[in-house]
């Protein structure tokens, strides 16, 4: 069974992309197959997974040109679907063990005309019919990239998914975004065809500790409780005081967000896997998806496919 999972809000720049891309490496270390669909026009997701539509030097299909095609045609996804293309060695010439389990249908900027079509019969179930026929079936998740906002090309893989994650900075701006897409889902799932649809789980990203920072933590938790993937671990250490005592204090080991590090930046920038960072630094930031990917497996995967 494919379990299809899509990552929104309703505010930008809160790491939906990143959380994605790097997911997607995450499950495919655990030995599951997973296809990426990039649903956003900045097509920052494809970039990341080493795929660069090009009209003169790579004119291959997109999903532009899939949910076109999918007016007419079930199961037009699979014609669009492209290798990851992250390689290793000096030649740089082999796929990653990461990349060989990882499938990507790319986005172009052109995909910002498909907007436009939402009046079209059926345009909302587009995507849903591009997916359609079975052949979606070799993958073990898919994982749909969005825009930031709530629009059609949002709606589309609203209508097909099983889960939405909600990627957030711990801002004013950041929660409301992702209460938007709750009040969203609970409004219009069902006019969208897809009345289970379902949140999966709130990420915290780009998380600093500051005391605003923690402030909408709370409040992300109260709005979410268990639905929000709080990664927080402490542990009792003996601290030693300026004055010399010594007590046992709670000690914060593991934040509850995926830190805001220069390495997410450098990973995205290069649209390298973190995995190809074999530093200290390397494995802090791997160790976030790393949790992801257990919440993933554990809470949103079928059993059997928890690998
Ligand atoms: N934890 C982090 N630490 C440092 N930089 C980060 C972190 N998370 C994201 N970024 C950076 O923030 C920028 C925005 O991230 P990303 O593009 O993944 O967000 P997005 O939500 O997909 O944006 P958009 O709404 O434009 O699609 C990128 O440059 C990314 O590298
Ligand atoms: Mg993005």
């Amino acid at each position: 069974m494919t379990t299809t999972i899509m990552f929104a809000n309703n505010k930008g720049g809160v790491a939906k992309s990143q959380v994605c891309v790097q997911t997607a490496a995450a499950l495919a270390r655990r030995g599951l197959d997973v296809l990426v669909i990039d649903m956003d026009p900045q097509a920052n997701a494809s970039r990341r997974l080493g795929v660069v539509f090009d009209e003169a030097t790579n004119p291959i299909p997109t999903i532009s040109e899939v949910l076109l095609a999918a007016s007419s045609t079930e199961g037009a996804g699979q014609g669009a679907v492209t290798p990851c293309t992250w390689t290793q060695g000096d030649e740089g010439q082999i796929p990653t063990a990461e990349a060989e389990r990882i499938d990507l249908i790319p986005s172009r900027f052109d995909l910002i005309n498909r907007a436009d079509e939402a009046a079209a019969v059926g345009a909302v179930r587009r995507l849903k019919k591009a997916l359609a026929g079975g052949w979606t079936e070799a993958y073990d998740v898919i994982l749909i990239d969005t825009r930031p906002d709530l629009g059609h090309l949002v709606q589309m893989p609203m209508a097909v998914a099983d889960f939405v994650v909600i990627p957030t900075d711990a801002t004013f701006d950041g929660a409301n975004g992702a209460i938007e897409v709750r009040t969203f889902i609970e409004k219009h799932a069902e006019d969208l065809g897809n009345p289970n649809l379902r949140i999966g789980g709130v990420v915290v990203t780009r998380w600093r500790t500051t005391n605003e920072a923690q402030y909408q933590l709370e409040g992300l938790t109260q709005e979410f409780g268990d639905l929000l993937w709080n990664m927080r671990e402490t542990e009792m250490r003996e601290v030693t005081s300026t004055d010399g005592t010594t007590e046992l204090k709670e000690v914060e080991t593991f934040p509850p967000g995926i830190k805001e590090l220069t390495r997410f930046t450098e990973a995205d920038g290069a649209a390298v896997s973190l995995s190809a960072y074999t530093d200290e630094r390397g494995r802090t930031a791997i160790a976030f998806y790393e949790k992801i990917a257990d919440r993933i497996a554990s809470e949103l995967l079928p059993i059997g496919e928890r690998a």
